[in-house]
């Protein structure tokens, strides 16, 4: 695993072309396209590391997994009043179904979904207190208590929310959000700035690989019913109108972020974190994505 790993890393250096960096949110423009780091997860608690694996970046949208997981442990299956569970082969940010589907999100996974999510696990409580949970939780999940927020890239999505904004006043249009505006979508950005590196987030991960335990902590984070619909979400939604290419290209539960990260979950074999701050014209990480492409077909990881 570990040579694979190093050819991985090698073979990505070499690419000149690299995608482009996020910049709608000005905080992530300044991260370096050159970056590359991936974690491979097992079971038994072995972690395989190549390249900037220990270095932290934004999870961005890979933080609506956590937000998904939250909220089934909260609601149970009246989240799914909250939020639908169809992959929405439109982009991350899109208004256009919610004019059509009274409001209500096709997903967790787009923008719209994940506000929703948010809405859903407030439950009365201040940002705050919500906030002081997710992090709890993600910190438990990898079991590494130095995890945090970037309050830096909080900040500066807060100052050009006006797209999320607009998502979540249209919601509220339709009753959809029970909390403030305002609050929801303060609390969704710093869910998004959560900073975790490619080791910690492959930890994370590891409770969806075996069935809702991670057996390197010995501890039972949801049913194994739960896991498995979560990778199927993942499978299904998590590269949003990439999706299937993504399914078609390394045929694993994922999920991708802005920060250019992706989680994939190769159920009973693995929990793998890749990061490359180059995007696809869709948001993904195009040199994530292919080192996830390179690593499936050498190990014969695809679920099909
Ligand atoms: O709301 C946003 O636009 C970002 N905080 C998250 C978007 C994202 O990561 C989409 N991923 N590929």
């Amino acid at each position: 695993m570990q040579t694979l790993l190093n050819n991985i890393a090698a073979e990505m250096a070499r690419v000149t072309e690299r995608g482009h960096v996020a910049d709608y949110i000005p905080q992530l423009a300044h991260v370096s396209a050159a970056r590359f780091g991936m974690a491979v997860a097992l079971p038994d608690g072995q972690v395989f590391t190549a390249g900037d694996a220990n270095e932290p970046f934004s999870i961005q949208s890979i933080s609506k997994v956590f937000a998904l997981t939250l909220a089934l442990g909260k609601r149970g299956d009246a989240l799914w009043q909250y939020v639908g569970r169809e992959p929405s082969g439109d982009p991350f940010n899109s208004i256009v179904q919610l004019e059509h589907e009274s409001g209500k999100p096709r997903n967790p996974f787009i923008n719209a979904g994940a506000i929703a999510v948010v809405d859903a696990i407030m439950m009365g409580h201040e940002p705050k207190e919500v906030l002081a949970e997710m992090l709890n939780f993600v910190r438990y999940l990898a079991n590494d208590a130095s995890i945090c927020f970037d309050h830096e890239v909080a900040a500066s999505e807060l100052e050009h929310k006006h797209r999320n904004a607009s998502l979540a006043h249209f919601m509220k249009a339709f009753g959809r959000l029970k909390h403030d505006v305002d609050k929801v979508i303060g609390t969704y950005f710093h869910q998004c700035a959560l900073a975790m590196s490619c080791v910690q987030l492959a930890q994370s991960g590891l409770f969806l690989v075996s069935d809702g335990v991670n057996q390197a902590t010995d501890s039972r984070v949801v049913s194994a019913q739960r896991a498995r619909r979560i990778n199927s979400l993942m499978m299904m939604c998590g590269h949003y109108d990439g999706s299937g290419e993504f399914a078609y290209r390394v045929g694993l539960p994922g999920k991708s972020g802005v920060g250019g990260g992706i989680l994939a979950i190769a159920p009973g074999k693995a929990s793998i974190a890749v990061w490359s701050p180059g995007l696809d014209r869709i948001g993904n990480s195009l040199l994530g994505t292919r080192a996830l492409e390179m690593l499936v077909q050498e190990t014969g990881w695809s679920v099909f």
